[in-house]
């Protein structure tokens, strides 16, 4: 079966083949909203997606974001003043979705392809649910479109063949090769030298910390081009810089055999969020998700840096790390949070760990120093584990 049909099979929806996750935001952006809207997201996500979101033409409203799950903080939004929200599923951990009824929805589900919410499978609550094939499946690229009416589907599709570029076989093979070759460091446990030898090779895209370089003086000249996206290539390809090319049957069929190896995973992936649930600096929504196989299980750390430096000796490297939030990543294109605080908080003090290596982390996650408590009041009692006493 096809990747596309094997999303389908689980979402129940009309599936769309993708060379990655962002271009499909990219298309959904555009299909649904119109230019000038104003869309409501978070500012903890992946650097492209804030660029996608402004090369679509779309008024960027960056959320209060709840510290217990590092998603909108639904309860802290005026849902009247935005037109459209997209979620981000941060990690697995599932965006109240449903509280933003009355809007369009466009899910990110690139982290939550495992996720369900009362036995539905997110990516399937808003108009159009996004995945990413190399999240859970590690299939190296690839994303999948999910949307309710077929119509939408060929307009979607229609777009997609517009904006690809012609397929590349010496990347394309460069890329499923790289692909089984992590798979095949991290399983061996070889991470710290595949890492090392990354970054001999100039493989790394390089990076201000955790962010590619925003260059706010070419964002002002490809905004002249909205709401086209090839002007904004250079930031929306960040380590994936084939993002629009064509894919051909080798991919296609790299990416339906590793889609495959998920049920296979569950029980391993879910056995580690349990065990990664124990640790008192766990983020507070992971509690309620114990029989969820996330992507990856937050947990809300003192010392960061240090955490990252001593898994990498231990062999388990950490990515997935969106700080600073984007109001202070590109605060002159957004439209700022009331509430930047708690952001600026779990960007600084988030460390995900793959719940698949849990047994690899745990000798040094277990010894982490908890984050401050987050700050403001409502925070602080969002946040606050239900085990926790009443002070
Ligand atoms: C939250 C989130 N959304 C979307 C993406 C983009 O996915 P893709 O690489 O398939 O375009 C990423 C990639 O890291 C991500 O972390």
């Amino acid at each position: 079966m096809s990747p596309e049909g094997l999303v389908a099979a689980r979402t129940g929806r009309h599936c769309l083949a993708l060379p990655s996750n962002r271009l499909g935001l990219y298309l959904a952006l555009r299909h649904w909203c119109l230019p000038g809207q104003r869309l409501l997201m978070s500012p903890i996500s992946a650097d492209e997606i804030l660029f996608l979101v402004l090369a679509a033409g779309l008024r960027p409203v960056i959320a209060p974001l709840s510290p217990d799950d590092g998603n909108i903080d639904v309860g802290a939004v005026d849902l009247d003043l935005v037109d459209a929200v997209l979620t981000t599923n941060l990690y697995g951990l599932p965006d109240r979705v449903t509280a933003f009824a009355g809007k369009t929805v466009i899910e990110d589900v690139a982290h939550a392809m495992e996720t369900t919410v009362e036995g539905r499978q997110l990516g399937t609550f808003g108009v159009a649910g996004v995945f990413s094939l190399s999240k859970h499946a590690g299939a190296g690229s690839g994303g999948v479109i999910a949307v309710e009416h077929e119509e939408d589907l060929r307009a979607l599709e229609a777009e997609r063949d517009r904006l690809l570029q012609p397929r590349v076989l010496a990347a394309e093979i460069r890329s499923v090769l790289t692909s089984v070759a992590r798979h095949t460091a991290v399983r061996l446990n070889l991470v710290r030298p595949a890492l090392w030898a990354m970054r001999a090779l100039g493989m790394e895209e390089e990076r201000e910390g955790h962010r590619i370089a925003p260059r706010p003086g070419d964002l002002d000249e490809a905004l002249k081009h909205v709401p086209e996206l090839p002007p904004f290539d250079s930031w929306v390809q960040a380590d994936l810089h084939d993002y629009r090319a064509r894919r051909g049957g080798l991919s296609r069929l790299y990416q339906a055999r590793r889609l495959r190896t998920l049920p296979g995973q569950r029980a391993r992936r879910i056995a580690g969020v349990r065990a990664l649930a124990e640790l008192p600096t766990v983020a507070g929504a992971v509690h309620r998700h114990l029989d969820q196989p996330l992507f990856r299980v937050p947990l809300l750390v003192a010392d960061r840096e240090a955490a990252i430096a001593e898994l990498e000796r231990r062999g388990v490297s950490t990515g997935y790390l969106y700080d600073p939030p984007y109001d202070d990543y590109l605060p002159g294109f957004v439209e700022l949070s009331p509430e930047p605080e708690v952001a600026r908080w779990w960007g600084r003090h988030a460390l995900p760990v793959d719940p698949f290596y849990a047994h690899r982390a745990l000798p040094v996650v277990r010894e982490l120093a908890a984050a401050p408590p987050p700050p403001g009041d409502r925070a602080v009692r969002s946040a606050r584990r239900p085990s926790t006493p009443p002070a």
